[in-house]
């Protein structure tokens, strides 16, 4: 399967994300992808500032930016994204 199949997870490591939060954020995504075994169906990689700064912390998945992403959230933001009850 190649990359253009696979659902995009962009995390923000631009300053101000980083400085919200997204360091762990990441660690979260990280064990969602592993706990549910989507690391074939993912790419996950940091990303540079998407100048959505004041509305962060930004994730983008696929073209999507989704903003005011947190460690308390993005679980659920996961969850609708892959359909899991
Ligand atoms: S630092 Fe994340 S959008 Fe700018």
């Amino acid at each position: 399967m190649g990359n253009e199949n696979k659902t995009e997870i962009a995390i923000c490591l631009g300053s101000a994300c980083f400085a919200r939060g997204n360091n762990t954020t990441r660690r979260v995504i990280e064990d969602y992808i592993r706990l549910h075994g989507l690391w074939d169906k993912v790419v996950f990689h940091g990303a540079r500032c998407f100048n959505h700064c004041q509305n962060g912390p930004v994730l983008k998945i696929n073209e999507l930016i989704y903003e005011h992403v947190d460690e308390n959230n993005v679980t659920e933001l996961l969850d609708q994204f892959f359909n899991r009850p």
